[in-house]
C-alpha cells in the first residue's frame, strides 16, 4: 500500500513509520522538512506547510496514495483541507484525535471511559480536534469517507521531552540526575496511561485495509494504568537513580502559580484512565510490549542528543516550594 503520512518525523509518527516500513508498505511524508531528526533515507519527502492550504491541496492532488495517516490536524480548517486533497481519492484515512476530547464537566476522574463518553473540550486543543473529528465522520455519513480516528492518551518516546504530572520543562530529568528531590502533586496515586509511540505505531498501521475500521472512532492507550509515582520512579529507573518525591496538595501548587501547574488543573490532576477494549477487539495486533524503561532510556536519549534536558539550577521555584514544604513542620514546633 502507498501510505502518506502528514508530519512522519515527530514522537508518534516515527513509530507508525517504523512499523509502516516493517509491513512493506511504500512510506510518503509531507512535512516542513524543520525537524532536527531525518526521516529514514530510502522515505519519498514532499515539503510544505499543511497550513498553506493552497499549496498543501495542489500537492496533494497530484500525488495518489491508497491511505492517509494525518498527525498534525488539530482543528475544523485542517480536516476540511484534507477532506479537499483526499476526498474519493483514497482508501483509508486515519486521523490522530486525543483523549482530551472527553468531558462531561472537564476536568474529571474517571476509569473505563470509552469511545462514547460524552464529548466536552474545554481547552482550545479539545475543542479544535472535537470539531476536525466531527466534520471527518460527517463525511464517513455522507458519502463514506474512510476515516478512522484515534484518540491516544499520553504517548511519549524520541521526538519530544519525558513529561512528568506537574508539567513544565523536561528540567526535572536534570533534578533526578543531580539527586535533586522531585515535586509530585497530592498523593502521587491518580492513574494515568503511558504508551510507548513504537506500540502506538503497531496500532495506526494495523488499521490500515480493514472495513470495520472505517467510521470508527478507537481510544488507543496502554491496557495498564500506572500512577504517577510508578511514572516518577519508572523515570528515574531508566536514568539509574532513585526518586525523592516530595508531595504537595495540587490547589496549593495551582494557587502558587497557576501558569506553571496549569495541566494539574486539567487531564494531570485527575485518575483518567480509559478503556482499550474496542480497539483489542478489532486490531488484535496492538498488544503494548516495550518495557518502560527501556522506551524511556531511549526518550531521554534523544533528550540528552538534542539538548532538550535545560539546567535545572537555572529555576529556583521547585527547590523554594520543596524548602517550604519540608520546613512547614518546624513551625509546630
Ligand atoms: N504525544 C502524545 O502524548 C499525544 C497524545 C494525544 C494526541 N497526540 C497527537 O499526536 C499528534 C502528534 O503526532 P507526532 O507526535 O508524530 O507529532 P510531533 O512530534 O508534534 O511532530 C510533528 C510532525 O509534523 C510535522 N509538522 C509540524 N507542523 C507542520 C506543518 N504545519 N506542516 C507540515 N508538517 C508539519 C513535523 O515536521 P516539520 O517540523 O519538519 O514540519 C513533524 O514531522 C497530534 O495530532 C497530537 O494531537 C499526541
Amino acid at each position: 500500500m502507498k501510505v502518506l503520512i502528514i508530519g512522519g518525523t515527530g514522537n508518534i509518527s516515527r513509530g507508525i513509520v517504523a512499523v509502516l516500513l516493517k509491513r512493506n508498505h511504500e512510506v510518503v511524508m509531507f512535512n516542513r522538512g524543520q525537524h532536527p531528526d531525518a526521516p529514514p533515507p530510502e522515505i519519498q519527502v514532499i515539503h510544505g506547510d499543511r497550513r498553506d492550504r493552497e499549496d498543501f491541496e495542489n500537492k496533494m492532488r497530484a500525488e495518489k496514495f491508497d491511505a492517509v495517516i494525518d498527525m498534525i490536524s488539530y482543528n475544523a480548517d485542517d480536516a476540511a483541507s484534507a477532506l479537499r486533497a483526499f476526498r474519493g481519492r483514497v482508501d483509508g484515512f486515519i486521523h490522530c484525535s486525543t483523549v482530551m476530547t472527553y468531558g462531561p464537566p472537564f476536568p474529571f476522574s474517571g476509569v473505563n471511559i470509552s469511545e462514547t463518553a460524552p464529548l466536552n473540550g474545554t481547552s482550545e486543543y479539545g475543542r479544535g480536534k472535537i470539531a476536525a473529528d466531527q466534520l471527518l465522520l460527517d463525511a464517513h455519513a455522507e458519502d463514506g469517507f474512510p476515516v478512522t480516528i484515534f484518540k491516544p492518551s499520553y504517548t511519549h518516546g524520541p521526538g519530544m521531552s519525558v513529561h512528568r504530572q506537574v508539567g513544565g520543562d523536561g528540567s526535572w530529568i536534570d533534578r533526578l540526575h543531580k539527586g535533586k528531590p522531585i515535586l509530585s502533586a497530592g498523593d502521587g496515586l491518580n492513574y494515568f496511561q503511558f504508551l510507548a509511540s513504537r506500540d502506538a505505531g503497531v496500532g495506526f498501521a494495523a488499521a490500515l485495509g480493514r472495513s470495520e475500521c472505517l467510521g470508527q472512532v478507537y481510544n488507543i492507550v496502554h491496557p495498564e494504568a500506572r500512577t504517577w509515582d510508578e511514572w516518577h520512579r519508572t523515570v528515574a529507573q531508566a536514568l539509574g537513580v532513585e526518586a525523592e518525591i516530595v508531595h504537595v496538595p495540587q490547589e496549593t501548587l495551582i494557587a502558587i502559580s497557576p501558569e506553571r501547574f496549569r495541566g494539574l488543573s486539567g487531564n494531570f490532576g485527575h485518575t483518567q484512565i480509559y478503556s482499550g477494549a474496542k480497539l483489542a477487539r478489532d486490531i488484535p495486533e496492538f498488544q503494548p510490549e516495550t518495557p518502560l524503561v527501556k522506551s524511556l532510556a531511549e526518550n531521554i536519549a534523544w533528550m540528552d542528543k538534542h539538548n532538550r534536558v535545560p539546567d535545572s539550577d537555572a529555576d529556583d521555584l521547585e527547590d523554594r516550594i520543596i524548602a517550604a514544604v519540608c520546613d512547614l513542620p518546624t513551625r509546630f514546633h
